[in-house]
C-alpha cells in the first residue's frame, strides 16, 4: 500500500464510493455532498489516499494534527473500498496515519457512531479505548463514541 495526498482528479471516484458507504448513507452525506467535502478540506487538515499496486485508491484518511482540543490528533475519516474490507487495508491505513499523528503528540481521538459496530470492532482490535460517548451530537437520537489511542500524557508533570 502507498499513500499519497488527496488529487483533484482523485474526488469524482472516491466521492461516489465514500457516498455509496455506511455510515455516510445513514447521515445523508451522499456521493455530490462528498466531491463538495472532498474539494474544500479545510486548512490545518491533512487528507491522504491510499492506493493499491495498480495505483487504484483503495481507501483515504483526512485528519489533523492538533484537531482535538487543539492539542492532539483528530482522525475526521477513514474509510476503504468495500470491496476490500476485511483485508488489512484499514490497520494499514490507520497505522500510517497514527506514524504522522505520534510524531508531533502521544494521543490521537476520532468519533464513530454507535450504530457503527463494525468499525468500533476495528478500532478497539488496532488499540483503540472507548473514552467518551456525545448524545445526540450530530444527529438527533444518534450518539458518537469518542475514541482514544494514547502513548501517555502531552505533559511529562
Ligand atoms: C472501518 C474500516 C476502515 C476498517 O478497514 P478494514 O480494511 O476493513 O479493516 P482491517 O481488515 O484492517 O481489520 C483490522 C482488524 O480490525 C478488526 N475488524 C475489522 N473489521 C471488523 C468487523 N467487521 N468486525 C469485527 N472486527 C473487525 C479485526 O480484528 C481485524 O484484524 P484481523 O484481520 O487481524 O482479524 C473499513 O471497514 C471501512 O471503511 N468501513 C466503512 C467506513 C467506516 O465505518 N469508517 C469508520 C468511520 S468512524
Amino acid at each position: 500500500m502507498r499513500f499519497r495526498p488527496l488529487a483533484p482528479a482523485d474526488v469524482p471516484a472516491l466521492a461516489a464510493m465514500l457516498g455509496s458507504m455506511e455510515p455516510w448513507i445513514s447521515y445523508r452525506v451522499d456521493g455530490p455532498a462528498w466531491e463538495r467535502l472532498l474539494a474544500a478540506v479545510p486548512p490545518g487538515e491533512e487528507a491522504l489516499v491510499a492506493l493499491d499496486g495498480d495505483d487504484r485508491v483503495t481507501g483515504y484518511a483526512q485528519f489533523s494534527y492538533k484537531g482535538a482540543f487543539c492539542l492532539s490528533g483528530y482522525i475526521r475519516t477513514l474509510a476503504v473500498d468495500p470491496g476490500r474490507h476485511g483485508g488489512g487495508l484499514g490497520r494499514q491505513l490507520l497505522a500510517h496515519v497514527e506514524e504522522l499523528v505520534f510524531a508531533r503528540g502521544p494521543n490521537v481521538f476520532l468519533l464513530c457512531s454507535a450504530r457503527n459496530e463494525k468499525a468500533q470492532a476495528f478500532y478497539r482490535a488496532v488499540g483503540y479505548e472507548q473514552v467518551g460517548c456525545l448524545n445526540a451530537y450530530v444527529l438527533p437520537g444518534e450518539d458518537e463514541l469518542l475514541f482514544r489511542k494514547t502513548r501517555g500524557p502531552i505533559r511529562k508533570q
